[in-house]
């Protein structure tokens, strides 16, 4: 294992918006969620940041599926380029074809309300050529959230106090983020974007990852409980609202990580806009409504507990759904890789099915 303090990381004092203008490819030249070795495949280790930044190598499907399932990789794009490289290494480790269809099977469905992960498996799987199709999906997930950026760049107005919630930035996607990708170009066109964090119970990504990603990216960033995001849009601290998805039905109902529907809902209620940033591989085209999609439900421990420690009577009944289901007509406007999308959603997300693939457009 590989570990580093982040301190002593050469360049790391840096903020993003003064060492370059790419901040995809600054940050993942401090930060490599995933990165394809010979026999392996590395990552970054996102349970210990934002106090250590240490590398592991997964080389065998158990080592994939735990890397997936206990959220050292995590985020929806993210968990689809690792669950791509993974299969692709499985591939060839692996003769016997029945072994490794249900080895790929199970990286495929190792966290199930994230589209990204089956659509990037089913991708490989379908390829004469799983490494370079590997290759392809992780290198349009880089142009995809340029793309997105550069899309939801108009939404943000200069100074624009904006709330965000888990994390959706380049550790969550291998590239440059999705929701707060557009707010780190906000940044780096001198819109000076001051960021409120939620902190993201139970597993803090929003404390742990999104508050370290903004001070890479030298942005204002202040975390707060999840609970307090009602007062901050009462006394107008909030312009906007944005986050991710990890899967979008046809109508525009989202989910994503648990706690932002209730955002969905202060957001009218204050008459904020509520904007989600995904690209075309978070929709799926085959579901009508948010009713269809699975939520992922994890262990009773992850609320029990804070840190390791007890926090609650060690026997108590737990609800711990890791997302929930923002319906499309709580949805300003979603960013994607195409451009803005704008209701009525059944219309917007058909036409956005009708496009070529993005890998089609970049070639
Ligand atoms: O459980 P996680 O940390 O994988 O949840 C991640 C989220 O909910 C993100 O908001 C979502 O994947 C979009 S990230 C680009």
């Amino acid at each position: 294992m590989q570990s580093l303090l982040y301190g002593s990381l050469p360049g790391f004092s840096l903020g993003l918006a003064a060492a370059a203008p790419k901040h995809a490819a600054v940050m993942s030249s401090v930060l490599r969620p995933v990165t394809y070795t010979d026999d392996a495949v590395e990552y970054l280790d996102q349970r210990r940041l934002p106090h250590e930044v240490s590398y592991e190598h997964a080389r065998s499907v158990d080592e994939i599926v735990a890397a997936i399932t206990t959220l050292a990789v995590r985020g929806a794009p993210c968990i689809g380029v690792f669950g791509a490289y993974g299969v692709a290494l499985l591939r060839s480790r692996i003769n016997d074809e029945a072994v490794f269809l249900a080895a790929a099977k199970r990286v495929r469905d190792a966290r199930p309300t994230a589209v990204n992960l089956a659509w990037a498996v089913d991708r490989v799987l379908a390829s004469p050529d799983m490494l370079t199709e590997a290759h392809a999906i992780a290198r349009e997930q880089v142009a995809m959230d340029a793309a997105m950026a550069d899309a939801g760049l108009d939404l943000i107005p200069k100074n624009a106090r904006v709330l965000t919630h888990c994390n959706t930035g380049p550790m969550a996607t291998a590239g440059g983020g999705t929701a707060l990708g557009v707010v780190i170009a906000a940044a780096l066109a001198g819109k000076k974007p001051i960021v409120f964090a939620d902190e993201t119970r139970p597993l803090l990504q929003g404390a742990r990852l999104t508050t370290f990603e903004c001070q890479l990216a030298g942005i204002d960033v202040t975390l707060q409980c999840d609970s307090a995001a009602a007062i901050s849009m009462q006394r107008n601290a909030i312009d906007l609202v944005i986050v991710g998805a990890d899967r979008i039905a046809r109508n525009g109902d989202t989910a994503n990580k648990i706690g932002t529907y209730g955002l969905a809902v202060l957001a009218a209620h204050h008459g904020i806009p509520f904007y989600v940033a995904a690209p075309r591989s978070t929709f799926d085209f085959a579901i009508a409504s948010g009713d269809e999609i699975p939520i992922e439900e994890r262990a009773a421990s992850e609320v029990r507990e804070f840190a390791g420690v007890a926090s609650a009577p060690s026997d108590v009944a737990v609800y711990n759904p890791a997302f929930d289901v923002t319906p499309g007509h709580l949805v300003t406007a979603f960013i994607t890789e195409y451009g803005v999308l704008r209701g009525p959603y059944a219309q917007s997300i058909a036409d956005l099915a009708s496009r070529p693939s993005f890998g089609a457009l970049l070639r």
